[in-house]
């Protein structure tokens, strides 16, 4: 039996730097293949295993998405659709209390951004289900016109409940960065940083930003294992994989986000993770 790579039609082959985890499993006797989430000829139920890795278009298909989660067989499926539904959503970032958080407002409607921006004053303002940085604003003043563009591109205008989260916009993006720290089986594996360029204050590459591995911060892996312990707690067990993101505001480092779906493991700048998400794959193989 075959374990699945989960990937999307505009990378096949797997996402970058994906040679390093090639090998990875080659090297432990496993056999694996990369497989495309919406293509109908693929045999999901036939997986030894299924990892979802590079999706990175489902956030616009989010529903049919997540229907396909749950539609695989959730023991043989690392982290799970319970984590997925849950984490696809960025009000999760409301729930977190007590682990230190960015501040995250929901916002439905002009009244809800001008009520972040008198909280906040300057806001980052950005779709509750989204990836890469889309659709994300700065604001300072409520009269702003991209506050309405940003309503009218809602195709259910005006929704309830709200598709948006609002945030202080957290500076210090600009200077320290972001930075990610990967967690798996409970074990803190790897830290890489990540600096926006010029006016940007999104670290993707498509931005123009940089990622680039470092050391291990002990204060920083003590809030990612907190958040992964709070995790275990909420969901009760412990998961696969957890990709927590931070930003240091008001002096300390605060969760951005938790990635619990398809973090890419930056393979491409940090080949070394490849090892560890291969042991990962190795050890559920064991104990199914
Ligand atoms: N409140 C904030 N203050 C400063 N920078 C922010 C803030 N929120 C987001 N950013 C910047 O914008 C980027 C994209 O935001 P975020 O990660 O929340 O969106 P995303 O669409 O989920 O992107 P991805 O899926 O790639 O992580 C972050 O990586 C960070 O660089
Ligand atoms: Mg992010």
């Amino acid at each position: 039996m075959t374990v699945l790579l989960a990937t999307f039609a505009g990378m096949p082959e797997g996402e970058p730097g994906c040679e390093a985890l090639n090998r990875a499993l080659t090297a432990r006797g496993i056999d694996f293949d990369w497989a495309v989430w919406d293509d109908p000829s693929v045999d999901w139920a036939a997986a030894s295993l299924v990892a979802i890795r590079a999706t990175w278009d489902y956030a616009v298909r989010a529903d049919e998405f997540l229907a396909w989660t749950r539609s695989l067989d959730q023991s043989r499926l690392l982290n799970g659709a319970d984590v997925f539904q849950w984490n696809h959503d960025k009000a999760y970032l409301t729930d977190l209390e007590p682990l230190p958080t960015v501040p995250t407002r929901l916002a439905a409607s002009h009244a809800g951004f001008a009520r972040a921006i008198t909280e906040f004053g300057t806001c980052v303002i950005k779709p509750r289900v989204s990836a890469g940085g889309a659709g994300l604003i700065i604001v300072t003043d409520p009269l702003d016109s991209r506050l309405g563009q940003t309503l009218r591109s809602h195709p259910t205008y005006p929704p309830v409940g709200g598709p948006w989260i609002a945030q202080p916009l957290v500076e210090s993006v600009r200077t320290r960065g972001e930075v990610s720290v990967f967690v798996l089986a409970g074990r803190v594996i790897s830290q890489v940083d990540k600096l926006p360029v010029g006016d940007e204050v999104r670290v993707h590459e498509e931005f123009g930003g940089a990622t680039r591995p470092v050391p291990i911060d002990p204060s920083i892996a003590t809030v990612a294992l907190t958040a992964n312990e709070w995790l275990t707690q909420r969901f009760g067990r412990e998961l696969d994989y957890v990709r927590v993101d931070l930003l240091h505001y008001d002096d300390v480092w605060v969760v951005s986000e938790l990635e619990l779906i398809e973090p890419g493991l930056y393979l491409d700048v940090l080949p070394a993770n490849a090892g560890p998400f291969a042991d990962l794959i190795a050890a559920r193989l064991c104990s199914s």
